[in-house]
């Protein structure tokens, strides 16, 4: 480890002490960040964890959904986002104002989001779910026509799981379109033995040649089972760090080099230092919007339950 990695997280634990503060991390963070996490995870896990941890102050590791997520869960804390341009090109991809009118053409659909929207979205939607408990949420439904936004490939990969009728909104991962199903059978050629899995957010093409399709807590699990010796990771490639972290011995092959989420990557050792010292970027989600994005993130965590 380098000198000044040693430094700074000397200095991030001991603040992170005096503040009484917790430290969150996506599967997809940097490695360094990862490293020095209290819990690293996906997003439901993450979610989970916000909701009942006891320090005072979060620092979110993520992008601002994420960070959102957890204020709605937990208002009375502290939630920290160390770099506010950490935000998600898919979330965005739709606003409240938008969904309120897709509502008013389909007044008979529940309205499901995933949880990577806004607060806004969330608090116009019935329910909200994640990767990682999609197909069980919306089973969990007594509905027989779905509006699920605002990710088109989730919702057509839920669609494959469920008869009820979804009708789905245009937006896409960025970063998950850049995995082709090329790359899949090129790479299943070049590793005959190895298990390609891959997370929901991949283009349906892509999806018809994975041996699991998962979460990427679920992938982080599936790696560790007997069954895995090699794995072609059709994700975000941050998670190869963990994957390797946890698995010695296993081999790792990224489907795409190029499936690289700038937004996660923005977070750094030195942005948490910042963040814990000057207690910044708060992320608090306004009153008013507050209560309705809860319900449906309760709702999920509810239905994640039965
Ligand atoms: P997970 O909930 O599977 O970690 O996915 C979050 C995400 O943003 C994937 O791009
Ligand atoms: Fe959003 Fe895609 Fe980045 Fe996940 S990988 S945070 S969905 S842009």
């Amino acid at each position: 480890m380098e000198n000044r990695d040693v430094k700074l997280i000397e200095k991030i634990l001991s603040l992170k002490r005096q503040r009484k503060a917790v430290i969150l991390a996506h599967n997809y963070q940097l490695g360094e960040v990862q490293d020095i996490a209290d819990f690293v995870g996906d997003s439901l896990e993450l979610s989970q964890n916000a909701a009942k941890t006891d320090a005072e102050v979060i620092v979110f590791c993520g992008v601002h959904f994420m960070a959102e997520t957890a204020s709605i869960l937990c208002p009375d804390k502290i939630v920290l986002l160390p770099d506010m341009n950490a935000g998600c090109p898919m979330a965005n991809m739709i606003t409240a104002e938008e969904l309120r009118k897709r509502k008013r053409e389909l007044p008979g659909a529940t309205v499901v989001c995933y949880i990577n929207s806004t607060a806004e979205v969330k608090a116009e939607s019935d329910v909200c779910c994640t990767s990682a408990n999609a197909v069980k949420v919306i089973e969990s439904l007594d509905a027989r026509e779905i509006l699920f936004v605002p990710d088109q490939y989730l919702g057509h990969y839920i669609s494959t799981k469920t008869d009820k009728k979804m009708i789905l909104w245009p937006g896409f991962c960025p970063t998950h379109v850049r995995i082709q199903p090329q790359y899949i059978t090129g790479l299943r050629q070049q590793y005959p033995q190895a298990k390609v899995v891959v997370h929901p957010e991949c283009r349906p093409e892509v999806i018809a040649l994975a041996d699991e399709v998962l979460s990427t807590g679920g992938i982080c699990r599936y790696a560790r089972s007997e069954e895995v010796s090699e794995m072609i990771v059709g994700t975000e490639i941050g998670i190869i760090h963990r994957l390797k972290k946890e698995n010695p011995g296993k081999k790792f092959i990224p489907a795409s080099e190029q499936a690289v989420c700038p937004n996660m990557k923005l977070i750094n050792l030195e942005k948490i230092l910042w963040s814990l010292e000057e207690m910044t970027h708060q992320v608090k989600v306004p009153k008013e919007v507050h209560l309705r994005a809860k319900t449906a993130v309760d709702k999920m965590l509810e239905a994640g339950r039965i």
